[in-house]
């Protein structure tokens, strides 16, 4: 990477709500201070893929968070569609494992050359933000959520994938072993210093995530719950700037 052009293109804004009118609320508020909307699954099991269109229409790139996670057919499938649509990025899941990544990863290529339609970034998630080594080990897996991340995002690098989404503490050691910088990393669980975790396990600041070498950066509930979601980002960009 890096694409992107000014310090708000890497900022993602989760519109995490379960209204299309909630979401455009948040699209109207925080025009001009966000490179990517993203929808995800609550809103869009709400609202289906119109919304997505609608941004599509309105000149916003959409960041496609389902985190698809099937038989390498259906996986396929859906990244296809998802294409169809026009989405910038879209998730799957790395644990699906190589054959579903590959599939995927070959049947949008082949659909977009087809079609001649650009192609979306497909980005693997690896470990959930959410998750510590403990409920981890509570699933029966016994590893560090850092050293899965890494492995998880190796295999989809070698598969074809085009990036990976990680907490911004698995990205020093993401890169070393993937020197590729056309692998983007994207991050979420971002707080802004002094707000709440929430239920994220491995959040770091906006600036704690770039300096570590984020690609994009996501961040929901600080913006999205606040009273004041565009003054939220407005400091969030600010402090972006070189
Ligand atoms: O509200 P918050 O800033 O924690 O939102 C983070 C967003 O990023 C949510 O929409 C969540 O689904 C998404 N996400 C995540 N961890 C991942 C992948 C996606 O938190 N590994």
């Amino acid at each position: 990477m890096n694409d992107e052009r000014e310090p708000k293109d890497r900022v993602i804004l989760a519109l995490d709500v379960s209204t299309a009118e909630a979401a455009w609320r948040l699209v109207e508020v925080t025009q001009g201070l966000v490179g990517m909307y993203k929808v995800g699954s609550q809103l869009f099991t709400a609202t289906g893929p119109d919304l997505v269109r609608a941004l599509l229409r309105r000149g916003e790139r959409v960041f496609l968070d389902l985190k698809f996670h099937d038989i390498p057919t259906t996986v396929a499938r859906a990244g296809v569609e998802a294409a169809r649509l026009g989405v910038s990025m879209f998730t799957i899941h790395a644990l699906g494992g190589g054959p579903m990544m590959r599939a995927v990863v070959e049947a949008v290529a082949e659909f977009c050359a087809r079609e001649a339609v650009a192609r979306p970034r497909i980005l693997a998630v690896t470990v959930l933000t959410s998750l510590g080594a403990e409920d981890l080990a509570r699933m029966g897996v016994r590893a560090e959520p850092e050293r899965i991340a890494v492995t998880l995002a190796h295999l989809a690098h070698a598969c074809g994938v085009g990036g990976v989404v990680a907490s911004a503490w698995e990205i020093a050691r993401i890169r070393e072993g993937i020197p590729d910088r056309g692998f983007a990393i994207v991050v979420p669980g971002i707080r802004p210093q002094g707000t709440s975790a929430h239920d994220q396990r491995r959040s770091a600041t906006p600036q704690e995530a770039l300096r570590a070498g984020a690609d994009y950066l996501v961040i929901g509930r600080p913006v999205v719950e606040s009273d004041r979601p565009r003054e939220v980002l407005e400091n969030i960009v600010r402090h972006l700037s070189p």
